[in-house]
Parts: structure tokens; C-alpha cells; sequence
């Protein structure tokens, strides 16, 4: 029983670690109006296409007698969605009711009786239609939502005709024969092309971009973990949210924390990108040995007061000079660990654990190190969304800097703080800003446009909150 329970514990280790989202979405009401207005106009385009065949027929009309009728050519002119309600059924998905839709018809009627021969056009109105379907929304394999339709009924209530140029006794006969077969044609074809609507809105969520490149490195994976919540108030999407290297999927030795959107309003969507996130950046960027920089003295601003070469160092160090007269030198700066990122309220912090390799440069180019430093700093980050991808910009906050390794003797290393203070403000962090200002895309799906964006850091995650707009 024990090792049952052992075992069974053993099995659930790596569903739980790797459920909780490092990215939340919530799709407010307003959210849900914008999808309930994209739901109406696509039905709409959809029940234009309702055709109807031609009906013939040969009936007794009182007080005429035998009539041979036709009716041809008819043609939809006209569909209205005036009244449609979207809901939300928690736990399970939504629900849209539409009502008071009308069809509006034009078509060609022919009768034939006794000897007699008639024909021209009529009008039609089907009034009082009504709408109604319920869908679930579930991810599917692939982690992306996908809606279905659980149910859908439609009713044709009533209709009315008007013949031009027709007699008074077309009307019986239309009442009692044409009537009834019209509504359950119209009826027939409702459903079906709700199902066609809803289709189409899967191939839509199809287009969530899942697993999104952000540079030769990286891309970053946005499947769903779990099936969305739907409460009376908003639908939640809980999504990975994770960076991994192209190619291969290493996890990080760190998992995501549960962190909850609260309720908002304004917006119809809230994203949450949790630290957890920008974290696993850091780690691929830093297992990948991305985040390192050659610096050169070409690099060095012009007006900078001090040049990469070992006179200059000399000043500080006279053993660099005495040792290595007249040479270049060259810097290489890297992370040594995992940068750490922490998000509290309106403050953003990124520490970085760097080594800085200091080398002479030998006339036949071998690189001599001279020392190695250990450059332990902290960055403020302004973090903002530019398009549909997250940015940033970081500006240095301190900067501690130690010695590792000396190949050239002791000396002291608070007399190059000042050197490499400057450095890091003039040389990496504008490089770093370059490639923080491309950003990384946010979930979106096809061509999903931004619109009324903010953002607010707050503690363990960013919220941006945002209106979204199709365009096709
Ligand atoms: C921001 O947070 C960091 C680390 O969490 C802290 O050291 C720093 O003082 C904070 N800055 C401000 C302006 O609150
Ligand atoms: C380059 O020059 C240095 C210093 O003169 C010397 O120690 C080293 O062996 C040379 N390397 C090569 C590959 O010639």
C-alpha cells in the first residue's frame, strides 16, 4: 500500500511541476462582446448563402380549381441579426441566442389553371427567426482552444409573402401549400451553417501561435496546460509560457509559481507574463552562451576617458604596462549563471552574475589573460509591449565588482569600478537594449492588432492589458 502510494506520488511529480502556466490570459466581458460581434457578422456572411430550390406543385385553390404553381429564382436579399446574446456557461463554455432574425427573399411565381396562364415576381419575409447554440471550449492536442458545438436549434416563425401583379387566391395558396415547405427549407440549412461559422473559428484558434520563434536561439511555447476556465464573468487561459532553445527542450531547474490575475474590466484581455517566464529566457540565453560580449577598443566611444590598452590599464595596474608595453587589449564579458529576474510592483530588477576576462592582445593576436573580474550588477527594467511582442530597456542601478583571477599580480580593483561602470553604460547595455527593444511575441492569434495597451508590473508577473482587433 505504501509503494503504491510512493509510486503513485512519483508519477504525479512531473504533472504537477509543469501545470502551473507561466502565462495567464483572461478574456473579460468586454472581451466576449468584441467575440460575440465577431460571431454575429460571421453567421451573418453565412446565412447569406442560404439558397432555395425551386418548388412546383399541382394543388386544388378554392375557388379555382387545379392550379399547377412554380416558384424559381429565389434569391436571399436580405439577412438581419438585430438581437444576439453571447454568455457565458461556466464550467462548460457559451452560449449565443440569437432572435428576431429576418430573411428577406425575392423570387419568380408561375401558376398555370384552366386555360389561363400567370406569372411574376413576389417578395418574401421570414420574420421572428430564432438561433440558438451552445459551445464548449477545450484545448485540443496541439494545446491550442478549440471550440465545439454542443447544440444548435433554429425555428423559422413566421413568414409573409407578397405577390406583384398576382391575384387575391395566390395568398391561400401560399398559406396552406408554400408556407410550411419554405420555413423548414430556410430551417434545414441554419444549423449547419452555424457549424460552418464555427469552423471557421477553429481554424482561427489555430493560428495561436503555439510555439513562436523569437531569434536563432530561442522560441517560446504557448500551448495551453489545461482546458480554459469559463466563469460568469471571464474565460481564463492558462498557457506555458515557457522559452526553450530551438530545437531542444531543456527544462530549467526552476518551474513557474501560481500567480493569479486579479479581476479587471477595462480591457478585453489581460495577459499575465509571470517572472518565471523572462526567467527561462534568461536560462536559455545564458546555456546557450549568448549572453556574452567581446569588447574592443573600436567599441569604446570616441571621448571615452580611458582606451582598451595595457598603457591605460597601466595607469591602475603597472604591472599590465611593465609586462605587456605598447599592446591592445580586449574584454570578454559573460554571464556566469542565470540572470535573476524579479518583478515587484512597479519595479522590475534583472541581477546578472558575470565574469569579465581582461586580455592583452599579442602583435602575432594570441590573446594573454591578464585578469579575470567577477561583475555582479543589477539593472532596472522598463518593460513594454511594442507591437505584439514584449520589450525592454534596462538601465544599471550598481554594479560590484571582485576579483577572481589575477595572472598579473595583485592590485587593487575598486581603482577600475569607476573604468567599468562606464564601460557597462556605454558598451553593453546599449548593445543589450538593441536587442531588448526587438522583443518577444506574445500569444496572438492571426492577425491580431494591439490597440489601448498598458502594462503594470506587479509582484511576480507583468499584466498587460489590451483591446484586441481583427483585421483580415
Ligand atoms: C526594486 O527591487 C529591487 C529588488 O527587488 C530592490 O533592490 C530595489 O530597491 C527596488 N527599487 C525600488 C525603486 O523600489
Ligand atoms: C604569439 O606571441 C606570444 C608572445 O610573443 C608567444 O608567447 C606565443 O607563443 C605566440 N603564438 C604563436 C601561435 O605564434
Amino acid at each position: 500500500m505504501f509503494l503504491c502510494w510512493c509510486l503513485s506520488l512519483v508519477a504525479l511529480i512531473p504533472l504537477t511541476t509543469s501545470t502551473n502556466p507561466g502565462v495567464k490570459v483572461k478574456l473579460t466581458a468586454k472581451g466576449i462582446e468584441y467575440g460575440r460581434q465577431l460571431a454575429v457578422a460571421s453567421i451573418l456572411q453565412k446565412l447569406k448563402t442560404i439558397k432555395l430550390d425551386d418548388m412546383s406543385g399541382k394543388v386544388k385553390v378554392s375557388p379555382i380549381g387545379k392550379v399547377k404553381y412554380s416558384l424559381t429564382n429565389m434569391k436571399m436579399v436580405d439577412v438581419g441579426l438585430p438581437t444576439a446574446a453571447l454568455d457565458l456557461v461556466p464550467g462548460t463554455g457559451v452560449k449565443l441566442s440569437i432572435v428576431n432574425t429576418y430573411f428577406r427573399l425575392e423570387g419568380n411565381w408561375r401558376v398555370k389553371y384552366l386555360f389561363v396562364k400567370d406569372s411574376g415576381s413576389f417578395n418574401l419575409n421570414a420574420n421572428d427567426i430564432s438561433i440558438s447554440t451552445s459551445l464548449s471550449i477545450k484545448t485540443d492536442q496541439t494545446g491550442r482552444p478549440a471550440v465545439n458545438s454542443l447544440d444548435c436549434g433554429a425555428n423559422v416563425g413566421k413568414t409573409s409573402i407578397h405577390f406583384k401583379g398576382g391575384a387575391s387566391w395566390l395568398y391561400n395558396l401560399f398559406s396552406k401549400y408554400i408556407d410550411s415547405a419554405i420555413r423548414k427549407a430556410m430551417q434545414k440549412q441554419i444549423c449547419p451553417l452555424v457549424a460552418n461559422a464555427v469552423s471557421d473559428l477553429n481554424n482561427n484558434l489555430k493560428t495561436l501561435n503555439v510555439l513562436a520563434k523569437v531569434d536563432k536561439f530561442a522560441e517560446i511555447e504557448y500551448s495551453m496546460v489545461a482546458s480554459p476556465a469559463v466563469s460568469k464573468t471571464s474565460i481564463d487561459f492558462g498557457l506555458k509560457g515557457e522559452f526553450y532553445n530551438i530545437g531542444k527542450h531543456q527544462e530549467p531547474p526552476f518551474s513557474p509559481a501560481v500567480f493569479s490575475l486579479p479581476p479587471q474590466i477595462n480591457n478585453m484581455l489581460y495577459i499575465g507574463v509571470s517572472s518565471f517566464t523572462i526567467e527561462s529566457a534568461a536560462f536559455v540565453y545564458n546555456t546557450a552562451g549568448a549572453l556574452s560580449l567581446y569588447i574592443t577598443d573600436d567599441m569604446i566611444p570616441q571621448g571615452f576617458p580611458i582606451r582598451l590598452n595595457t598603457r591605460a590599464f597601466g595607469v591602475f595596474i603597472p604591472q599590465v604596462a611593465k609586462r605587456f608595453p605598447g599592446l591592445m587589449m580586449k574584454l570578454l564579458v559573460k554571464t556566469v549563471k542565470t540572470p535573476v529576474i524579479t518583478f515587484e510592483p512597479n519595479n522590475a530588477t534583472v541581477q546578472s552574475f558575470a565574469s569579465v576576462t581582461a586580455y592583452a592582445i599579442q602583435p602575432n593576436a594570441t590573446l594573454t589573460p591578464l585578469f579575470v573580474l567577477n561583475l555582479d550588477s543589477s539593472v532596472s527594467a522598463r518593460v513594454f509591449v511594442s507591437g505584439t511582442r514584449l520589450a525592454g530597456a534596462v538601465t544599471l542601478n550598481k554594479m560590484d565588482l571582485t576579483l577572481g583571477t589575477s595572472y598579473v599580480g595583485d592590485f587593487q580593483v575598486g581603482s577600475l569600478d569607476s573604468i567599468f561602470q562606464m564601460v557597462l553604460k556605454m558598451v553593453v547595455i546599449p548593445r543589450m537594449n538593441v536587442q531588448l527593444a526587438k522583443g518577444y511575441p506574445l500569444p496572438t492569434l492571426g492577425k491580431m492588432k494591439l490597440v489601448n495597451t498598458q502594462l503594470l508590473v506587479l509582484k511576480d508577473y507583468v499584466m498587460i492589458g489590451t483591446d484586441v482587433q481583427f483585421t483580415s
